[in-house]
């Protein structure tokens, strides 16, 4: 009985859009700078250090939370899960942003360190070292989130959690096409890169 209510606030949580807002303080549309992403690599880009950890941090909470808030109300474990899956929803397509949003990526993570911390910990080690490597955030995020994939497969989670890790993955994948574009091109922002 709760969990369509709770699905609904897990939406609303994760579509809270910290980095277009954070940006906006600073009087910058984090839309129409950078990669124009609503995400922490585009703050890190475009407005600074200390807020891009912010907003990563805060949309990594946002994941968690809605998973935890499942399971403490009662939700069972796919239900959550599925809380989860609806901030990633919210947090890549926004009603605050007139429907468009992030890629999910930090919210995506959010939910699999809960769900699946081996999950969780693959897609940091392999995204963050992706990222010491090359500079390329977006092929970190790309790499970490298809070996959470794979190591929701490969390590005997329940077929919902596999099938749920692969979905949200996929999205995550998806919502990085224009990256993909450019990394094939070979003209993707690094980290460290201005515009
Ligand atoms: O978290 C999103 C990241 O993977 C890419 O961000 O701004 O370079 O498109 P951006």
């Amino acid at each position: 009985m709760l969990f369509v209510p709770l699905l609904a606030l897990s939406y609303l949580l994760g579509s809270i859009p910290a980095a277009a807002w954070v940006a906006r303080a600073r009087g910058i549309d984090i839309r129409r700078v950078g990669s124009g992403n609503s995400g922490a690599t585009n703050v890190l880009r475009s407005v600074g250090k200390g807020p891009a950890i912010a907003v990563a941090v805060f949309d990594i909470v946002k994941g968690a939370l809605a998973v935890l808030l499942g399971r403490a109300a009662g939700l069972d474990d796919p239900q959550a899960a599925l809380c989860g899956a609806a901030a990633v929803i919210g947090h890549n397509f926004s009603p605050f942003l007139g429907f468009r949003g992030g890629k999910g990526v930090a919210t995506t993570f959010g939910t699999l360190v809960v769900l699946s911390p081996a999950a969780g910990l693959g897609m940091a080690v392999i995204g963050l070292l992706t990222v010491a490597l090359t500079r390329l955030v977006s092929a970190g995020s790309i790499l970490g989130g298809v070996t959470a994939a794979l190591v929701a497969w490969v390590t005997g989670q329940p077929l919902w959690l596999s099938l749920i890790v692969t979905a949200l993955v996929a999205l995550m994948v998806w919502q990085h096409r224009e990256n993909i574009t450019r990394l094939r091109a070979g003209n993707e922002r690094r980290l460290g890169d201005k515009t």
